[in-house]
């Protein structure tokens, strides 16, 4: 069997800071003793995502996730125990043994890893043929003409798939890759006589890397002219474009320092980009932006500039994204060029200088944009034209939510359009109002609150006397012992009463208190969620006597009292049947049962 030792774990989870691994994947800002990010497990636009650092936990108010450095790995890596460890042990000094990394991984993920590797040979191999050999020159050229530089080449990985149907094909198989794992990978076609070729062939090839950055795919561009222009890989195990964002994996500590991003449509724009010194860009491939690639956006920053293509199509594509993106919670500006270019061509016309200050220091607020946007196909010359353009514009300006902004836009539009101010405020009003009743919302317009909002569910007081008795044995063997001989297993709550057998056998085997430390033990995940949700809890850490006998008495009470509704429903339909002397029995028995409830 694969186990590390439980020694191994420990040195592992105390050597490693759950704040920095979170931080790689959420945009952490300090708040008193916790940190507070939006929650990559599940969509929202308000932080309630919360580490502590001193207990070495996380927990969503949201939607209840929660856990230690392992459990924050496997779920959002899709790991399993032993894997979330490896990756965990990576980042510190301690030593695996090494049995552990030759077997074990599932048949699936081995497989996928398999995949990886075969495109990771496949980058270098690809790259060598440009930048060393006669047949890379000419692509080598083509790129040399685009201004792209060494440099870059080897920043991005760039390379040349030769002109050859069974090159690729060939090059692996001999290094023990099997037809049908190039296949699956997308590396290989097969064709309807059952032979397999290579897919990319007489191409400037692009590795396309994950988040994480390992090579999962290709897009290979043709080096003349021709369709596609860019052909792809396919979606595979390893590959789904619209979970992926070109160069995420170079641009990430720079859109974290920047706390700013540059989205961009095309790989190339990424590439001139980093070159004008703009690494935090990132682009979509081609596609409109999806639920996916909104998410890692959103968790890792706040500002994003959108640069699409400054041509029909671009534009729109780029309202879209800069609305999904608003909608997301992000600030966005829209940085536009002159009509027909895109931000690779623009730099190499004009320069990165340029770039920087027309382009992206010119960038519009997304209203700003917006204003511009809906005059497209107008004629605001015609009255019927500009009456629907400022009522599509009010509509817009409506929905903001600062006061100052809504004042700023309707005075611009006040004065582009010769309209007296009131007139316009108050046919804001009026949608706004609108809007509001088609929504069913609540009043305030703002509604993107920056305080983590503690989820209040009602909850019945034996429930809560439970929750507030495991916190504490969480912080406290003293309070577990008391507890353990007044209550041993007798909570209500089937989980609640998992928990504390955990924690009376983590104390006797000699533990000190320590979340972190325990739910290493825990392996069900909604327990795991449970815990750190407890743990997270605002409670006074020092609890009187009388306090915990309350809660042992309302936990101890609660069965009871269940049994006396049961009772007096058994009063009622004997007294429904006129059988008074067996209902005055019964409401002695009640009585006696209530009296030791006290
Ligand atoms: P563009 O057509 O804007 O390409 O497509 P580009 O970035 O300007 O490339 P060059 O300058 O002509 O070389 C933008 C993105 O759309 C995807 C690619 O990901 C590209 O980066 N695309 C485009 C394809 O997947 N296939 C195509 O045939 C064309
Ligand atoms: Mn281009």
């Amino acid at each position: 069997m694969n186990r590390i030792s439980e020694d191994v774990i420990e040195k592992i989870r105390n050597t490693i800071d759950i704040v920095d691994v979170v931080s790689e994947y959420v945009q952490l800002k300090k708040q008193g003793r916790n940190y507070f990010g939006l929650c990559p497990f599940h969509g929202e636009n308000s932080p309630s995502f919360s580490v502590s650092t001193e207990k070495q936990i996380y927990h969503c108010f949201g939607c209840g996730a929660g856990g230690n450095v392992f459990s924050f790995l496997m779920e959002i890596e899709g790991l399993s125990f032993l894997e979330s460890v490896k990756l965990a042990a990576k980042r510190t000094n301690v030593e695996l043994p090494d049995t552990l990394e030759t077997h074990q991984t599932t048949n699936q993920s081995s497989r996928a890893s398999k995949m990886i590797e075969a495109h990771e040979l496949l980058k270098k191999f690809y790259h060598h043929l440009l930048v060393n050999t006669k047949e890379g020159e000419k692509p080598l050229e083509y790129l040399i003409n685009r201004g792209i530089t060494r440099e870059t080449i080897d920043t991005f990985g760039i390379g040349y798939s030769p002109s050859s149907w069974d090159f690729a094909t060939k090059f692996l198989q001999k290094r023990g890759f099997s037809l049908e794992l190039l296949e699956h990978a997308g590396i290989t076609i097969r064709n309807h006589e059952g032979k397999h070729f290579d897919r990319f062939r007489n191409r400037v090839m692009f590795p396309l890397w994950d988040l994480q950055g390992q090579v999962t795919a290709f897009s290979g561009r043709i080096i003349d002219s021709g369709e596609p222009k860019y052909l792809n890989s396919p979606e595979t195990e390893i590959f789904h474009k619209g979970k992926n964002l070109y160069g995420f994996h170079l641009a990430k500590s720079h859109i974290r320092k920047k706390q700013q991003a540059i989205l961009l449509e095309g790989f190339m724009d990424v590439i001139s980009l980093h070159r004008a010194e703009l690494p935090f860009s990132i682009a979509t491939m081609g596609t409109a932006l999806t639920d996916d690639q909104i998410r890692i956006i959103r968790r890792n920053v706040d500002h994003v500039t959108v640069c699409f293509d400054s041509d029909n199509a671009g534009i729109v594509a780029a309202y879209k994204a800069s609305s999904l993106l608003r909608a997301a919670g992000c600030e966005v500006r829209v940085a536009l060029m002159p009509e027909g270019h895109d931000p690779d061509d623009y730099i190499k016309k004009f320069g990165p200088e340029k770039f920087r200050t027309n382009v992206i220091g010119a960038s519009l607020t997304l209203m700003a944009f917006k204003l511009q946007y809906f005059k497209r196909g107008r004629d605001l010359q015609d009255e019927a034209d500009r009456i629907s353009y400022i009522d599509e514009v009010l509509k817009e300006i409506s929905a903001l939510s600062k006061p100052v902004e809504r004042d700023h836009y309707l005075r611009q539009l006040s004065d582009e359009f010769s309209i007296s101010l009131d007139a316009l405020k108050s046919q804001a009003y009026q949608q706004y109002k609108q809007q509001k009743k088609r929504d069913n919302v609540p009043s305030s317009r703002n509604n993107i609150s920056t305080r983590p909002t503690m989820q209040s569910k009602m909850r019945p007081a034996y429930q809560n006397a439970e929750r507030l008795l495991l916190a504490h044995m969480l912080r406290s063997q003293e309070v577990t012992e008391k507890v353990q001989q007044s209550l041993q297993g007798l909570f209500n709550i089937e989980e609640h009463s998992a928990i504390a057998a955990y924690l009376y056998a983590f104390y006797e085997d000699g533990h000190a208190p320590s979340v972190n430390a325990f739910i290493s033990r825990v392996e069900e995940k909604e327990l795991q969620r449970i815990i750190s949700e407890l743990s997270m809890l605002n409670i006074n850490e020092d609890i009187s006597q009388q306090e915990l006998a309350d809660y042992i008495k309302q936990v101890l009470n609660y069965p009871k009292l269940l049994k006396i509704k049961e009772k007096e429903q058994e009063r009622r339909d004997a007294e429904r049947k006129q059988e008074f002397v067996q209902a005055a029995q019964i409401q002695m028995e009640i009585l006696q049962m209530k009296k030791e409830l006290k």
